[in-house]
């Protein structure tokens, strides 16, 4: 396999518990994603990131560990593990698992311990424990609201029954930050990274990768925005060249930690990958993660959050080829993963929708047209998948599955929908089980009409097996950009802008290939040239909302 994969990698990513479920229970589970994974590799993807599937509660769908080199029984076993790594590898595969250092489960031994050793003790500092203020210590220590609602503290009960410290958690209560000042933490971390890349993974994606050191004296902070994003950043237009940062998220401090996992990595065979969720802005300051001797690859939220305008999608795009280029990197680009909207809904919304507020009843009348939010997210899939760097892809938008919308109150499992006392529907939305055929029960998600959270009638039309044969299906449209991504050579190209079109039309060349996304109001006429690919079927003009893919004249 080529050198540093990742600078190009399309990398896919597996929610596990909705992907596929082989024992039937209704999730998902590694015996599933196996017999799956000829799919993938059919689809013409290079990687695939599991979300995590280590032993946790759920809380947080799995973003809660409780044993960090341990496969929790409803995904599987180690055993398991060995098998789909060993399979994912023979069809050419490379497999990232989730590794999330910021917060454990509060089930967690570690936690578990703090909790019974009392304030004072060393196992309190592997966690954020402080006294509390005012009379009798029982205000929270800051007024840091947590990402999913709520403060961002919880009060224990000591040992001797008395109302205690409190523990920050900038998630759900059940998810205690680790203090990574603590040489114990930072130890530990080292020991996981190596247990995993001793088993074989070619990399990790860091949840959280901003949020590990929190400013010294934790000072109260009110964020410029409230709520939404992940990270409670200020508003894109507000920021100016290096905004002020939160007191946790972005600290300088976090670099170190990367600069230690790099060398980790670097003393392993194969071109192992840290690619970082940090929600940070502008562009270059998140290109800090991704310098020489830190991170391999960080995401692109910048991208994902840009809204379906011609000007806004070119700045993003040149920023983002400088602000990584300029540091050495690959950018990246996404649309969507399993805390966002999915893009083939998202990008026709006519009505603000922070992250993390989710789609539901209360917004079913004014939602657009599913099949004209379709049509614009496969022209944003073109364009993307024609841009030089990494992209990933999350599972079902290969499908075209929009975001479910009318899940019922009572099947919501996201703890921000709990922690706001319902205000915000959160992410369950993207989260349903994916359709693999139409005919079967629960859509071939599993043998038995199980599903965790309930899949909608639409799946039929989306299912795997009905787009295979459609040569039209957004299924098609995938395999073919992702085969001729790779033909051309498209992940290790340059963008060249191309000039004379309107405002809102995003034009470039990329090798041999010139992309044109018509974001306009009026069909836009072509250049000579074959079409190589097009995001949805026209004849003539590129009608609005299309994207296509010509062989460039010489
Ligand atoms: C990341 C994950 C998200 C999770 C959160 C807390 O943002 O992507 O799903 O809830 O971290 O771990």
């Amino acid at each position: 396999m080529a050198s540093e994969w990742w600078r190009s990698a399309v990398i896919y990513q597996v929610y596990p518990r909705s992907f596929a479920d082989g024992d039937g229970d209704g999730v998902g589970d590694l015996r599933g994603i196996r017999s799956r994974l000829p799919e993938l590799a059919e689809l013409g993807v290079d990687a695939v990131w599991f979300s995590p599937f280590m032993t946790s509660p759920q809380r947080d769908a799995g973003y809660d560990v409780a044993d960090y080199t341990d496969i929790d029984p409803l995904f599987g076993s180690l055993a398991d593990f060995t098998d789909v790594l060993t399979d994912a590898h023979a069809l050419g595969l490379r497999i990232i698992i989730d590794l999330v250092p910021n917060h454990t489960s509060s089930d967690h031994v570690w936690f578990q311990a703090a909790l019974a050793a009392g304030p004072g003790s060393p196992e309190r500092d592997w966690y954020i424990f402080r006294d509390g203020k005012g009379a009798g210590g029982d205000e929270p220590p800051n007024n840091w609201q947590s990402v999913f609602g709520g403060p961002a503290w919880t009060r224990v009960t000591e040992a001797d029954g008395t109302p205690g410290q409190w523990y920050l958690h900038l998630f759900d209560s059940s998810q205690p930050d680790l203090n990574w000042r603590s040489p114990f933490v930072r130890a530990a971390f080292v020991d996981i990274l190596k247990f995993w890349l001793d088993w074989g993974v070619d990399g990790f994606r860091v949840d959280v990768a901003h949020g590990l050191i929190k400013a010294e004296g934790l000072p109260d902070y009110t964020p410029p925005q409230a709520g939404g994003s992940m990270g409670g950043r200020p508003g894109a237009d507000d920021v100016e060249d290096e905004p002020p940062l939160a007191p946790y998220w972005g600290q300088e401090g976090v670099h170190e930690i990367y600069r230690e996992w790099h060398e980790v990595l670097a003393g392993y065979d194969g071109d192992r990958a840290l690619c970082g969720e940090a929600w940070v802005e502008p562009l270059s300051r998140l290109a800090k993660w991704v310098r020489p001797d830190e991170m391999q690859q960080t995401f692109n939220f910048a991208y994902l959050e840009t809204p379906w305008e011609g000007g806004a999608l070119r700045e993003v795009i040149q920023d983002s080829l400088e602000a990584f280029g300029a540091v050495g990197a690959p950018s990246t680009w996404v649309l969507s993963n399993h805390d966002v909207v999915r893009h083939a809904t998202r990008l026709a919304l006519a009505f603000e929708n922070p992250q993390g507020a989710g789609i539901g009843p209360r917004d079913l009348k004014r939602l657009p047209d599913r099949f004209f939010a379709l049509r614009r997210g496969r022209a944003a899939t073109a364009l993307m998948l024609a841009l030089p760097g990494s992209s990933y892809l999350y599972q079902g938008e290969e499908l075209g599955l929009p975001e479910v919308v009318d899940l019922p109150d009572d099947a919501r499992q996201d703890p921000t929908w709990f922690r706001t006392g319902g205000e915000r529907y959160g992410r369950d939305g993207c989260r349903v089980p994916i359709p693999w055929e139409a005919g079967a029960p629960a859509y071939g998600f599993n043998e038995t009409g199980r599903s965790w959270l309930p899949q909608p009638k639409l799946w039929a039309e989306y299912a795997r097996d009905v787009q295979k044969s459609d040569p039209e299906s957004t299924l098609s449209l995938y395999r073919t950009l992702l085969e001729l991504r790779r033909q051309h050579g498209l992940g290790l190209g340059e963008v060249e802008w191309l000039g004379g079109y309107h405002e809102q039309v995003v034009a470039l060349r990329n090798r041999d290939v010139t992309v044109i996304a018509n974001l306009g109001t009026a069909p836009v006429t072509l250049p000579a040239g074959d079409i190589l690919a097009a995001s949805s079927p026209f004849e003539g003009r590129l009608p609005v909302d299309t994207t296509v893919w010509l062989r460039a004249a010489e």
